[in-house]
């Protein structure tokens, strides 16, 4: 059994990859402090998976800590997700993204380096690629100045790994995700609400639950078909899916670094989002429509022909399936 460090395990996107790589048959070890999720994640994840793995509570940064997890396992890759992520705190708070999502990433690698461990799965985002002039969008489009703080976090990270494994014993696999949506379908693990949700999803089915009471949609004079953003929305099993296929395409891939776009192909509008969320769950949404959102872009969607043909990896569920599964895990939350 191949082990794996998961880093940022019980959050929204590594919960669901723990499950997968379980479902693989990796052995898994977890290192989490907590910060965006709760410990009772990992009992979730082991009644979907029914198998049981070794937590660690603690930070990244903390670099004796991760030697010690080094000692005690030989990892045979890294996938690390342990990360802030929230775009507006970025802005307001850049020296938290610098050093949390940097330097994190720094300890992981110095770490690797030092154990001889080679392969690594990094989180990285279709928001390197700010407002693509061409869409959609291929792992060549040229990457641009990011418009935040988490966005230079992803650039910069980007860039990091690719020196580092010029002249080390290295490999890794760059995942450039698109719009992480759903949850597992059980129910049992799904994105964990933090205050004010700033993503179209979470927001809806927060409205829906009656938790807030309106979803503003923001602007509807765009230049797309019915006027509002459009973006990639990927389901989040699906998402995790690539991250099992990575780990294994490390092992067979002549480069040292390479980058994948994981998204459907496919673009949703806001108002595409929400009239599904409506039919697929027979509800009616409270919506308006609102001012532009500064710093949104107008749409944004991926090439997915790259993923496809050398991960053997493509989306299974739809933006019906991604609606039902947003909404039954609020259902669970409340
Ligand atoms: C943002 C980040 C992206 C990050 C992702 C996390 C940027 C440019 N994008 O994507 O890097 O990975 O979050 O999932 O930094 N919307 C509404 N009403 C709302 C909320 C959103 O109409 O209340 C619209 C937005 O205008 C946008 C779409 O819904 O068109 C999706 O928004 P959101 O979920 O916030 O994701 P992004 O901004 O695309």
């Amino acid at each position: 059994m191949k082990k794996i460090l998961v880093t940022g395990g019980l959050g929204y996107i590594g919960s669901h990859t723990v499950v997968e790589l379980q479902a693989a048959d990796y052995d898994v070890v977890v290192i989490d402090n907590l910060n965006n999720s709760k410990q009772s994640v990992k009992n979730r994840i082991e009644e979907i998976s029914g198998q049981s793995f070794e937590l660690c509570i603690g930070d990244v940064n903390d670099s004796e800590m991760l030697k010690s997890l080094f000692i005690k396992h030989a990892f045979e890759g890294v996938i690390h997700f342990a990360a802030h992520k929230a775009v507006g705190e970025s802005v307001e708070n850049p020296i938290l993204y610098y050093q949390n999502n940097i330097s994190g990433l720094i300890s992981v690698l110095s770490t690797m380096e030092k154990f001889k461990v080679s392969n690594l799965v990094f989180s990285s985002s279709c928001t390197v690629y700010g407002a693509a002039a061409d869409l959609p969008v291929t792992e060549n489009t040229v990457i641009q100045q990011a418009e935040s703080p988490y966005g230079t976090t992803k650039i910069l990270g980007e860039d990091i790994i690719n020196d580092f494994a010029k002249h080390k014993a290295f490999k890794s696999i760059l995942l450039r995700y698109f719009n992480p949506v759903g949850a597992h379908p059980s129910a049992k693990i799904g994105e964990l609400p933090l205050g004010i949700p700033n993503n179209l999803i979470p927001f809806v089915t927060q409205t829906a639950a009656g938790i807030r009471n309106e979803l503003t949609v923001f602007g509807d004079d765009y230049s797309t078909e019915d006027g509002t953003c459009v973006r990639d929305y990927i389901h989040v099993v699906d998402l995790a899916k690539a991250h099992v296929k990575a780990l294994s395409y490390c092992d067979e891939m002549h480069l040292k670094v390479d980058v994948f776009n994981v998204g459907t192909g496919k673009g949703n509008s806001v108002l595409e989002v929400i009239n599904t969320f409506e039919k697929v769950n027979g509800l009616k949404l409270n919506y308006r429509i609102g001012p532009r959102r500064g710093g949104d872009i107008e749409q944004i969607y991926a090439d997915t022909t790259k993923v496809n043909d050398l991960l053997g990896w493509s989306a299974q569920y739809g933006i019906a399936d991604m609606m039902k599964h947003a909404w039954a895990w609020q259902q669970e939350l409340e």
